[in-house]
C-alpha cells in the first residue's frame, strides 16, 4: 500500500508547474493572443469542475486586482457572457458541464480558451487549446491545470508582471519543502484519523485552500469534512459548535491561518479558540501556520499538506486513495440517460 502511485502524484506538483512554464513556451499562442489583446475584456471567466475547476479559484485569490469569477455548473450567468475571457478548464475534457459551457459559448461566437489532456473538449473549435499531459487523477494534475492560466493572462495583457519567475521559485520551495511538509501531514494524521474535520480558514483566500483540502480528503481519504470561514462562521456556526455534544470526540477543528489575513480576522480566530476551550469540552484543535515568503508559497505549501494528509488518512485507513468510484459511477449513470 505504502507504493500507492498518489504520493508519487501529490510529490510531482512541483515539476508540473516546472514542465508546464515549458510546455506554454511550445504552445502557439501569437495568433490567439493578438485577438484576445484586441478585445476589451471586462472579466476573465474561468470554468470548470471539481480538481479542474479548483485551478480558477486559486487564479482568482492569487490576483485580486483582476476581476475573474470562477463557473461551476452548466449554465452560465446571464452578466458575465459578454466581454468575458472564457477560459474552459477540464482535464479529461469530458466534463458535462464544461462542454455545456462550451455550447453555449459557441453559439454567441464568443472565442474560447481550453486547457485539457484530451477528450471531446479538445475535438472543439477553439481559438486556443492548451493540452497538458494525460494519465492523472485530475486532482493530482493542479500544477497543469493552474500554472498556463497566469502565464496566459500575462500573454493577453491581463497581468503586468510575467508570472514566470514567481512559478519557477514556487516549484523550488515546494521541492524543497515537501519532505518537512509530509512529515507534518503524518503527525497530524495521529490528531485527524477517525474524526471528521471541520477546517477553518481565516480569509477568503486560504477558503480556497479549506476547499481543496475537504475535496482532497473527500476524494482520497474517502471521509466527510465541513468547511469554513472566519468572519463569516462567527456571525452563525459559531452558536451551534459543540451541539450535538455527543459528536464532539469524533471531530477536529483545523485553523488553517493565512500569514496575510486581514488583522481582524486574526484575532477573531483567537477568541474561537477562547470559545471552544471554554464551552466545548473534547474538541481537538489543531493550528497550521503555513512556511513560505509569498501568499503564492504559503497557500501551495499549504495545499500540499492538505493533500499528503488525505493520502497518509487513506493509507493508515486501508484506503485506496486513488479510485473514485462514485464518481465515475455517476458520470457514467448521466452518460447512459443522455
Ligand atoms: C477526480 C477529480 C474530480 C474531477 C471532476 C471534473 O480526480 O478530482 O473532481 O476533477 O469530476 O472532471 P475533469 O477535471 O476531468 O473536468
Amino acid at each position: 500500500m505504502n507504493q500507492n502511485p498518489m504520493r508519487d502524484i501529490i510529490c510531482s506538483l512541483p515539476d508540473q508547474i516546472v514542465d508546464t512554464i515549458d510546455l506554454f513556451k511550445k504552445v502557439n499562442i501569437n495568433h490567439a493572443s493578438k485577438r484576445i489583446a484586441a478585445c476589451h475584456w471586462e472579466q476573465v471567466l474561468i470554468c470548470g469542475m471539481g480538481g479542474s475547476g479548483v485551478s480558477g479559484d486559486i487564479t482568482a485569490v492569487l490576483y485580486p486586482d483582476i476581476r475573474i469569477i470562477v463557473n461551476k455548473d452548466y449554465q452560465i450567468p446571464p452578466y458575465v457572457v459578454k466581454k468575458s475571457l472564457v477560459i474552459l478548464v477540464s482535464y479529461s475534457g469530458n466534463t458535462e458541464e464544461t462542454l455545456n459551457n462550451y455550447n453555449i459559448f459557441k453559439k454567441l461566437h464568443v472565442p474560447i480558451v481550453a486547457i485539457s489532456s484530451n477528450g471531446e473538449l479538445l475535438k472543439k473549435d477553439l481559438l486556443l487549446k492548451i493540452q497538458i499531459p494525460g494519465g492523472l487523477p485530475p486532482r493530482g494534475a493542479l500544477g497543469y491545470l493552474f500554472t498556463p492560466i497566469p502565464l496566459l493572462l500575462y500573454r493577453v495583457g491581463l497581468l503586468k508582471k510575467n508570472p514566470e519567475f514567481l512559478l519557477v521559485r514556487l516549484a523550488s520551495f515546494l521541492k524543497r519543502s515537501a519532505r518537512q511538509v509530509e512529515t507534518y501531514s503524518q503527525a497530524m494524521v495521529k490528531i485527524v484519523a477517525d474524526k471528521l474535520p471541520l477546517i477553518y480558514a481565516n480569509s477568503q483566500a486560504f477558503g480556497v485552500v479549506a476547499k481543496r483540502w475537504q475535496c482532497q480528503l473527500n476524494e482520497n481519504a474517502k471521509i466527510l469534512c465541513h468547511t469554513n470561514i472566519v468572519p463569516e462562521m462567527n456571525h452563525n456556526e459559531i452558536v451551534g459548535l459543540g451541539m450535538p455534544e455527543k459528536i464532539n470526540k469524533h471531530m477536529a477543528v483545523l485553523f488553517l491561518n493565512d500569514p496575510g489575513a486581514f488583522p481582524r480576522n486574526k484575532r477573531r480566530v483567537e477568541i474561537v479558540k477562547e470559545i471552544i476551550k471554554r464551552d466545548i469540552a473534547g474538541l481537538k484543535m489543531v493550528d497550521i501556520n503555513p512556511a513560505g515568503k509569498s501568499s503564492f508559497e504559503h497557500l501551495f505549501w499549504t495545499i500540499m499538506l492538505g493533500d499528503f494528509l488525505s493520502y497518509h488518512l487513506a493509507i493508515k485507513a486501508g484506503i485506496d486513495p486513488m479510485p473514485v468510484k462514485r464518481i465515475d459511477y455517476l458520470k457514467n449513470r448521466l452518460i447512459e440517460s443522455r
